[in-house]
């Protein structure tokens, strides 16, 4: 894939991974539309770099996502990527949810719904595109769980399941379909702090870049390369390693 000359839509593109890998489709030559809930982190990229274009919306609500896919249709008819990167990620024992069930909901919804939706909502527009692109950012947890972030781990590994998926029904259209798998990356993820242990942010949005612009179709980094290459095996044993610490 050529970085320049694309029109991206990257939602949660105001912070973390996300506002990396907008920086770069910027620095090469694109046209980027970035979204999230806080009004004010979209201004302060937005101030970084005034050609970026925002949205406000919360991907949780549907009717949010169908908004923020006609608003695009309208004002960015040569759209022809769109990257799913908006996540959050929870850590809580399933035997303390009880009734508690909205905030946990939420973490689905962003996780599996709005990218499923999205990218539903905006496959007619990709369509109309000579080369397009749907990019889902999952986890290495999607292929090796972490217990301790139960619900977040089967988000992602549906994710993945889902992206499989969708690159195969979508294989004879112009449509590629692009899976980024991010092992521990130091971002703001789960809370300001938690990730602090994880790769840094920038030479991993960089080797992100590198693979997509190589044309690889999954593209991982460090550990997550490692998880999703295991065997059936080595899951259980890397499964029982990193468990173990929690
Ligand atoms: N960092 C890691 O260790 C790691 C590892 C594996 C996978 N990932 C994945 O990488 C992606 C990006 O995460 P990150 O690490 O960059 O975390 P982050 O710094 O917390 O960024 C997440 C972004 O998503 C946006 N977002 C969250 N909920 C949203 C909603 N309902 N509607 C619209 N935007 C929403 C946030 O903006 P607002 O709060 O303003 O809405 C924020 O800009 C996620 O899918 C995450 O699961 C991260």
């Amino acid at each position: 894939m050529n970085l320049a000359g694309n029109t991206i839509l990257i939602t949660g593109g105001a912070s973390g991974i996300g506002f990396a890998l907008a920086e770069r489709f910027i620095q090469a030559g694109s046209n980027v539309i970035i979204c999230g809930r806080r009004e004010d982190k979209l201004q302060e990229a937005k101030k970084q770099y005034p050609g970026l274009h925002t949205k406000v919306c919360d991907v949780a609500n549907p009717s949010e996502r169908v908004a923020l896919a006609k608003w695009v249709k309208q004002e960015f008819p040569k759209l022809n990527v769109l990257l799913n990167n908006a996540g959050i990620q929870r850590r809580v024992p399933i035997a303390e949810i009880g009734e508690e069930w909205q905030e946990h909901q939420q973490e689905v919804a962003i996780n599996l719904e709005a990218p499923i939706h999205l990218s539903a909502l905006l496959l007619p527009l990709l369509q109309q595109q000579q080369e397009a692109y749907i990019m889902n950012v999952t986890s290495g947890l999607a292929f090796v769980p972490g217990s301790f972030a139960a619900i977040y781990s089967a988000t992602k590994a549906a994710m993945h399941s889902f992206t499989m998926s969708l690159r195969h029904q979508l294989s004879k259209t112009s449509i590629k379909v692009i899976e980024i798998v991010p092992p521990a990356v130091n971002t703001d993820l789960g809370g300001a702090g938690l990730h602090t242990f994880g790769a840094p942010l920038h030479d991993f949005a960089d080797a992100i870049v590198q693979g997509i612009s190589y044309g690889e179709q999954e593209i991982g980094y460090g550990t997550s390369n490692r998880n999703r290459k295991a065997s059936r095996e080595e899951i259980d044993q890397l499964f029982q390693e990193m468990n173990s610490r929690f």
